[in-house]
Parts: C-alpha cells; sequence; structure tokens
C-alpha cells in the first residue's frame, strides 16, 4: 500500500466539478468541508478497497453509505448487473426479477405484505408519508430529533446525515405550512412521548423512526422506549413507520423489525435493497398497501422504479446474503472489530482523551468526547466535531477511509476479513494518538 499520498489529480479534478455543480458535489455530505480539504474521486473499487484517481488505495469503511455489504464491485451482482444490462435497461413495463425481489422481501420480512419499489429511500419515506395521511385522514406527523429519512420537504426539520454534519437545524425552502405539520421529539424519552401523544396523538397520521438511529451517530433505542411508542401510536391509531434504509436487510434477513420484534405498520428500504443502485421501497399490510395507485386512491409512480439492472443487483445481493448466512458472519465481524477497538478506547479515556464506541452488527460510530454512550441526538458532545477531523485525515494518510462527517457512521462488509480489521485497527490506533 502507498504511503506517499499525492492528492493533486483529484484536486484539479473537484476545481472542475465546482465551476459546473453546486458545492463539486452531488450529494453534500460528500465534500470535507466538515473536515477540511478536498474530496477524492474514485477511479474504481474492489472488495473492501477503493483506488483513487491519484493512484492511492484507502480501505474503506464508508461502502458507499450503506448498500454495499457484499463490499465493492462483488462479482455476483456485476455479473448480474451486466447480464440485465444486455438484455435493456429499462423497460417502463413489468419485469419477473422485479416480482422475484418483492416475492423475497415479502418473504423475510415481518412487515411486509406488499411492496412498492421507488428508486431511493427518500421516495420511499416521502410516500409512505402521503400512504399514512391517506390512511388515516390526519395530516400531522412525529419523527425524532437527528433521525434522517431523506430530504423530502416533510422530514427536514431537526434531520440528522447532512444537515447535522453541516450544523443546520433544517432545510430553506421548505414552506412553513409543511414544516408545521412536522413535530419532532427528541429520541430516548418515554415521558415526553406520553405527553405529547396526549395531545396530538388522535391527529397524528404517523411516526417515523429509524430501525436504529444511524444518521447522527448511532443511537440505539432501549426495548422500553420502542415498547411505550408502539403502545401509544396503536392506542391513538397512529401508523408506526420503521424506516429501515439502513437496517433492513443489514442487521438481520429481517431487518430491525425482525430482530427487535417491532410490529411497524409500515416499512421504508433502501440502500442494501438494491445492490448499490438507486432503489428504495416501502411495504406493509395488504390492507394498506391496497390504498396505493392503480389498486387505491393514493397516487405515486416513477418511470425507472422497478427497473431490471437494479432489480437485478438487489436480487444478487439478498440472495448472496442468504446463501453464505451473512449476518451471523457480519456479526462475528463486528464483534471481532470491537475487541480490536475497544483496548485502544480504554487507552484513550486514560490519557484523557475521552471517547466511546457504539456498535451494532456491522454497523459501528466514534463518538468523541463522551465515554458514555449517548442515546440523543442532544447528549453527542458539540466538541467532538474538531477531533474527529483531525483524526479523518490521520487514518487517510494511512490508507483508512471514514466518512468526512463526526456524525455518519462506519459501515463493515463481508469483503472485509480479519486481516484488513488488523491493519486498520493498526491505522486507527496511530490516529487517535496523533489526532489527540
Ligand atoms: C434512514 C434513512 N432513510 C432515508 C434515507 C434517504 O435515502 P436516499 O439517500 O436513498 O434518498 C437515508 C439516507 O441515508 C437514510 O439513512
Amino acid at each position: 500500500m502507498k504511503t506517499a499520498r499525492s492528492t493533486e489529480v483529484s484536486a484539479q479534478l473537484f476545481q472542475r466539478a465546482e465551476a459546473v455543480m453546486p458545492g463539486g458535489v452531488s450529494s453534500p455530505v460528500r465534500t470535507y468541508r466538515s473536515v477540511g480539504g478536498n474530496p477524492l474521486f474514485f477511479e474504481s473499487a474492489s472488495g473492501c478497497r477503493v483506488k483513487t484517481v491519484d493512484g492511492n488505495e484507502y480501505l474503506d469503511f464508508v461502502g458507499s453509505w450503506g448498500p454495499l455489504i457484499l463490499g465493492h464491485a462483488p462479482p455476483a451482482v456485476v455479473l448480474a448487473v451486466q447480464q440485465a444490462a444486455a438484455r435493456g435497461p429499462s423497460f417502463g413495463a413489468p419485469c419477473l426479477a422485479e416480482t422475484e425481489l418483492a416475492e423475497l422481501i415479502c418473504a423475510l420480512s415481518p412487515v411486509v405484505e406488499k411492496i412498492r419499489f421507488v428508486n431511493s429511500g427518500t421516495e420511499a419515506t416521502m410516500s409512505a408519508l402521503r400512504l399514512a395521511r391517506a390512511a388515516t385522514g390526519r395530516d400531522l406527523m412525529l419523527k425524532f430529533d437527528g433521525c434522517y429519512h431523506g430530504h423530502a420537504d416533510s422530514f427536514l426539520v431537526k434531520a440528522g446525515s447532512g444537515l447535522a454534519t453541516f450544523g443546520e437545524s433544517s432545510s430553506a425552502g421548505v414552506p412553513g405550512s409543511c414544516s408545521s405539520l412536522t413535530d419532532v421529539l427528541p429520541l430516548d424519552d418515554e415521558e415526553a412521548l406520553r405527553v405529547w401523544f396526549a395531545q396530538n396523538g388522535d391527529l397524528t397520521a404517523a411516526v417515523f423512526v429509524e430501525g436504529i438511529p444511524a444518521n447522527c451517530g448511532l443511537l440505539p433505542q432501549r426495548k422500553e422506549w420502542w415498547a411505550e411508542l408502539r403502545r401509544l401510536t396503536r392506542n391513538h391509531g397512529t401508523l408506526l413507520v420503521v424506516d429501515e434504509v439502513i437496517t433492513g436487510f443489514r442487521i438481520a434477513s429481517g431487518g430491525f423489525c425482525a430482530v427487535a420484534n417491532i410490529d411497524a405498520d409500515l416499512v421504508t428500504y433502501g440502500k442494501v435493497i438494491g445492490g448499490g443502485l438507486p432503489v428504495g421501497a416501502y411495504g406493509g399490510s395488504a390492507a394498506l398497501m391496497n390504498l396505493i395507485s392503480p389498486d387505491g386512491g393514493v397516487y405515486q409512480a416513477g418511470t425507472l422504479s422497478g427497473n431490471p439492472l437494479g432489480m437485478a443487483a438487489g436480487l444478487a445481493t439478498l440472495n448472496t446474503l442468504q446463501a453464505e448466512d451473512a449476518w451471523a458472519k457480519l456479526e462475528e465481524l463486528g464483534q471481532a472489530w470491537e475487541d480490536l477497538l475497544m483496548p485502544l478506547i480504554a487507552r484513550e479515556n486514560e490519557a484523557g482523551a475521552p471517547l466511546c464506541l457504539v456498535r451494532e452488527g456491522s454497523l459501528f460510530w466514534l463518538c468523541f468526547g463522551s465515554q458514555q454512550v449517548p442515546r440523543s441526538f442532544a447528549a453527542i458532545p458539540q466538541e467532538g466535531g474538531d477531533r474527529h477531523a483531525r483524526f479523518f485525515h490521520a487514518l487517510l494518510k494511512r490508507g483508512v477511509m471514514i466518512a468526512p462527517s463526526a456524525f455518519e457512521v462506519g459501515f463493515l462488509n463481508l469483503a472485509m476479513h480479519h486481516s484488513d480489521l488488523e491493519h486498520a485497527a493498526g491505522a486507527f490506533s496511530a490516529a487517535l494518538e496523533e489526532s489527540r
């Protein structure tokens, strides 16, 4: 692996990109604004490594922000996409792969009897909200501080991900008449739920929550909190929508709802179900899903929805995951990673540089500035960002890539071996020391 890491070619390409695209990117967190410097331009990727146009290689913990559970360019997915492309990349008509992927997801998910494919997680949550409003005849929705559900207007209120990264609470351009229909509560607070539901529950169409909130660090919620949320939503006739765009088919074959035994009304998927291509989906009981056009009056459509390329990539990904007993392997990999990191974290805490690790299966997050695992957005120390920025660059220097944001989680994938994790832990150790 190279040690001299010139990034001059990336810098030149970024200058060109900035001239023609806002911030030089197609999605804000890709810039290095919160860590400083220019984003690297990728040329190719394979397994757990990416290669940039500068000729540098990095061990990658970003994994395209979640979809790449098999690693980069897995042969089964590449072949399936090549074959589908040769038959025609888009039909705008039904294809078998679409039904096969729907059948597979319906069989694996405890929540989904029927599913509608869309092109992104954003479309999935946006459409699920429309469906929930139609099903209940109510307009109000509730979400949680720091949870990100994509960039549709209704969800851009105290959202995580890029908004947390750039220290913004909400987006410009969202009409007040729209954001006034979205209420926000802190996570990890049953009393706040009870008070809010007593006042607003009967007016509320849906509560949206990430299976494991993973866009403002990693904030797994206590099972008592989930039980109270489910009890209150049911009592008030409010739909519980679990956003599994990150957790779906990553945490377990049936996603978070299966592991945590959450009887959600609707779920949303994205990322893993598209195997790296733009696919999202939402699903639930047949009774609810039959409200969608053309069976029902909830209009929702898409020129490229269910297209054969995305469906082929998703099928190849889910079939490989099932064939390889992937979730047990990912948990084993996650445990090995945790075992490597814990001594480093103890060392940092002894050295007076507080830090903690949160891990759920193949998702992990280092929280700088606290020895205590936070469970809500407000509990995340704000001063952690500077150290994260130094840590990020110290890792890059050593050939390891994490997300350029203190609020984004890391992703393990099945292309990683113990030797890769040991190598990464060496880099983490040195980078933690350097960034104190
Ligand atoms: C939990 C969650 N929901 C929705 C989305 C939006 O998905 P997309 O970026 O595909 O629109 C994301 C994206 O990161 C997400 O993490």
